[in-house]
């Protein structure tokens, strides 16, 4: 609850206290009613079983649930269904733009050469993969790793807001042009949406160079650098706010 006060969100279908408090309050209601009505027996069905489970849980539930997804056509030529993989209390959540060869084979994100590069990036922060969650906006390979359809995008992006609310990071990474302005709804460069720490569904985001640009061009690590503290930087001045 406190992390929904103190970032100000205007989202509580995204956290699971304001989620809580709903349930509760109803159900006050519920036995104020039935009580004012004289019963003295008050049937109380059990919840949900998800709705009190835990992050893992639910994220495991919410895998058995969209694996076998067949929302757009990717579905017809992929191999793996990506998912994503990773802490399901992870602190910080990193996304990338859609799996790629060796993802689609394996079913596992970013695990080829960009993959490699990524796990150091992480390292450089003093981050381990099993500590973050790493997944995609797209869960499933593009043909020829072509560019995201709005309508891939807009069939997919559910299944990235479910992730998100059982997740719920402190902070989103968005790794590449293309996921940053896939996340924030802009057409800004990338130039442009780094440096500054962007809101997205009431989460922090950082937007960063895709792990395969920074392979083709070594001259942009620098800049990847300033944004990787600048996400170590933020990411510890919430934890001392005590944003969850
Ligand atoms: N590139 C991406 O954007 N995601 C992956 O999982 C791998 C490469």
């Amino acid at each position: 609850m406190a992390r929904c006060t103190e970032m100000g969100r205007d989202n509580p279908s995204g956290s699971r206290s304001g989620e809580r408090a709903r349930v509760l309050q109803t159900a006050l209601r519920y036995f104020q009613q039935q009580l004012g009505l004289g019963f003295e027996d008050i049937y109380a069905p059990p919840p949900p079983r998800s709705f009190f489970a835990d992050r893992a849980e639910r994220i495991g539930e919410l895998y058995h649930r969209i694996e076998g997804c067949t929302r757009c056509p990717l579905h017809k030529t992929r191999t793996h269904f990506v998912f994503g993989e990773g802490n399901p209390n992870a602190p910080i959540m990193f996304i990338g733009e859609a799996p790629g060869r060796d993802e689609d084979l394996r079913g596992r994100p970013f695990v080829g050469r960009a993959g490699q590069l990524l796990t150091k990036m992480l390292a450089a922060i003093n981050f381990s993969r099993e500590e973050v969650f790493i997944g995609n906006i797209l869960k499933c390979r593009p043909p020829n790793n072509r560019d995201p359809l709005p309508t891939e995008v807009q069939l997919c992006e559910p299944h990235l807001h479910a992730q998100l609310t059982i997740i719920q990071p402190r902070l989103i990474c968005a790794l590449g042009r293309i996921a940053a302005q896939t996340l924030l709804k802009v057409t800004t460069p990338l130039s442009r949406l780094r440096g500054q720490v962007h809101d997205y569904r009431g989460i922090g985001l950082v937007a960063t160079y895709h792990p395969a640009a920074l392979l083709r061009n070594p001259q942009l690590k620098k800049g990847a650098w300033e944004d990787l503290l600048l996400l170590r930087r933020e990411h510890d001045r919430l934890l001392e706010k005590n944003v969850r």
